[in-house]
C-alpha cells in the first residue's frame, strides 16, 4: 500500500501556506513538483549556472548532471540515453518530428493520426497533407470516446508510415493498449509515435516493453520542470533527417532538439528519478532501475484506481452529468472530465469556492469533444488527480460536487 503520508511531505506545495484548504484537482495541466527536483533547480542555478561541459569544476558538474539525467530516466524506461532528449514542450517536440517526417515520406505515403488526442499529437501531423501526404484519421466512437483497434486496422496499408495516437487521451481518460496498437502498425510496415503525457504522470512506463519508436510525455505533469521529453528509438531516429546542427548529427539526443537545451531544468530532471528511488526505498521495491520503476508505477496505480471508483460511481449516478469515457477505475487514468448542463468554467469557478481547484474548458482536445457531440465552448469540467491524492481529498471533491452540480 502507497504511504500517502510519506508521498505528500515529499512535496512542498502540501506544506505551503499559500494552498492550505486547497484540494488540487487539475493535474493533468500541471502537477506539483517533487523536492528533490526543486532542490536541484535551486543547486543548479546557485552552483552551477555557467554554459555546461567545459573543464571548470561548476561547469563540469552541470553537465554531468544534465547526462546523469537523460540515463537515469532511459533506465526507468528501458532505453539507452541518447534514445532520450529534451525539448522545450511535447508540442514543439511533435512540432520538430512533424518536420523531419515532412522531409522522410513522400505524396502519395500516408500517416493515420486520431480525433481523441490532444492537439499536439495530431494537428502538426495533419499539416503533412500540404505536401501531398494522404492523412487518414482514426476515428472516436462518438458516445464513449472508445478507440476500436479493427477500425485501425481498416485504415492500415503498405502506404502508411506512421500511426500516431495517445497513450490516454486528456479527456476520454480511457488507457488504450499502446502495445497491441504498435504491434499492428508494425505488422504493416509503419513507425509509431505515442502521446504519453496523460498517461507517464500515473507511472513512467517502460517504453520498450510497450514497443512505440516514439513515446512522449511533459515533465510538469510529472513531478519535474518545464520539459517536454521524448524516447526515440535508435533505428527510427537515426533514419529520419537531422533537425539539429549538422555537425551533431551522430548524436542521436541532439538530432530533434533545434534549440539549445535548458540546462537547469534538464539537469533538475534526475530527480524526478530520485523521487522514483525514494518512493522504492520507502515501499521496500527492490531490484534494477526499470524493475523499481514498475514496482513504483504499480504502487501508485492501485492508489489512484482505489480513490477513483467512487469518484467515477458518484458521477455516474448523478443525472445532470455526463460522464466521458469508461466508468470502470481499472482502465482509466484519474483524469474525469464530465459534460454539464452549462459551461465547464463556470462550473470550475463555484468548486473554487469550495476549495477545489479544478479546470473548465476544451483542454485542447477540441477534435475528441467535437466527435463526442460536446460543444468546445461550453467545454467540459475536468478533475484530474495523481497518486498524491489523499482519500479525503476526493470525499471534500464528492461534497462539493454535490453542492455545485
Ligand atoms: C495529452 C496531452 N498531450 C500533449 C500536451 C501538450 O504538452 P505540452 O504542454 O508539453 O506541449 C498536453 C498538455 O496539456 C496533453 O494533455
Amino acid at each position: 500500500m502507497l504511504d500517502i503520508d510519506w508521498v505528500r511531505a515529499q512535496f512542498p506545495a502540501f506544506d505551503t501556506a499559500a494552498l492550505q484548504g486547497q484540494a488540487f484537482f487539475e493535474n493533468a495541466g500541471g502537477s506539483y513538483t517533487c523536492r528533490p527536483v526543486i532542490e536541484r533547480l535551486m543547486r543548479f542555478y546557485t552552483e552551477r549556472k555557467v554554459q555546461p561541459y567545459a573543464p571548470y569544476e561548476a561547469s563540469t558538474l552541470g553537465g554531468e548532471e544534465m547526462d546523469e539525467a537523460r540515463a537515469r530516466l532511459a533506465a526507468m524506461m528501458g532505453v539507452a540515453s541518447d534514445e532520450v532528449s529534451f525539448g522545450p514542450s511535447t508540442t514543439q517536440n511533435t512540432y520538430v518530428l512533424a518536420n523531419t517526417f515532412r522531409q522522410f515520406m513522400k505524396p502519395g505515403e500516408a500517416i493515420i493520426v486520431t480525433n481523441q488526442d490532444h492537439e499536439a499529437n495530431t494537428g502538426p501531423w495533419r499539416r503533412l497533407a500540404d505536401e501531398g501526404i494522404e492523412v487518414r484519421e482514426w476515428t472516436v466512437d462518438a458516445d464513449t470516446g472508445h478507440l476500436e483497434i479493427s477500425d485501425l486496422e481498416e485504415l492500415l496499408d503498405e502506404n502508411v508510415r506512421l500511426v500516431c495516437f495517445p497513450h490516454c487521451s486528456n479527456v476520454v481518460g480511457e488507457i488504450n493498449p499502446v502495445s497491441e496498437i504498435t504491434a499492428a502498425a508494425h505488422a504493416a510496415g509503419a513507425f509509431v509515435c505515442v502521446d504519453g503525457v496523460s498517461y507517464a504522470p500515473h507511472g513512467i512506463p517502460n517504453v520498450d516493453e510497450l514497443g512505440p519508436d516514439i513515446y512522449l510525455f511533459s515533465a510538469y505533469k510529472t513531478y519535474g520542470p518545464h520539459q517536454g521529453i521524448m524516447v526515440i528509438r535508435r533505428t527510427l531516429g537515426m533514419t529520419l533527417p537531422n533537425q539539429g546542427h549538422y555537425f551533431n548529427a551522430d548524436s542521436l539526443y541532439k538530432r530533434f532538439t533545434p534549440a539549445g537545451p535548458d540546462h537547469a531544468q534538464v539537469a533538475a530532471s534526475a530527480g524526478m528519478a530520485d523521487y522514483m528511488e525514494l518512493m522504492a526505498a520507502h515501499h521496500a521495491i527492490a531490484g534494477d532501475t526499470a524493475v523499481k520503476a514498475a514496482g513504483v508505477h504499480d504502487l501508485m496505480r492501485a492508489h489512484e484506481v482505489k480513490l477513483l471508483q467512487p469518484l467515477l460511481d458518484h458521477l455516474s449516478a448523478k443525472n445532470s452529468v455526463r460522464l466521458i469515457g469508461p466508468s470502470k477505475a481499472g482502465n482509466r487514468a484519474p483524469t474525469v472530465a464530465v459534460e454539464l448542463a452549462g459551461s465547464g468554467e463556470a462550473a470550475a469557478a463555484e468548486l473554487a469556492k469550495h476549495g477545489i481547484m479544478a479546470g473548465g474548458g476544451d483542454f485542447y482536445a477540441v477534435r475528441a469533444l467535437k466527435a463526442m457531440g460536446v460543444d468546445p465552448e461550453k467545454g467540459v469540467l475536468r478533475l484530474s488527480f495523481t497518486h498524491y491524492t489523499s482519500e479525503a481529498e476526493v470525499g471534500k471533491l464528492m461534497q462539493a460536487l454535490d453542492d455545485v452540480l
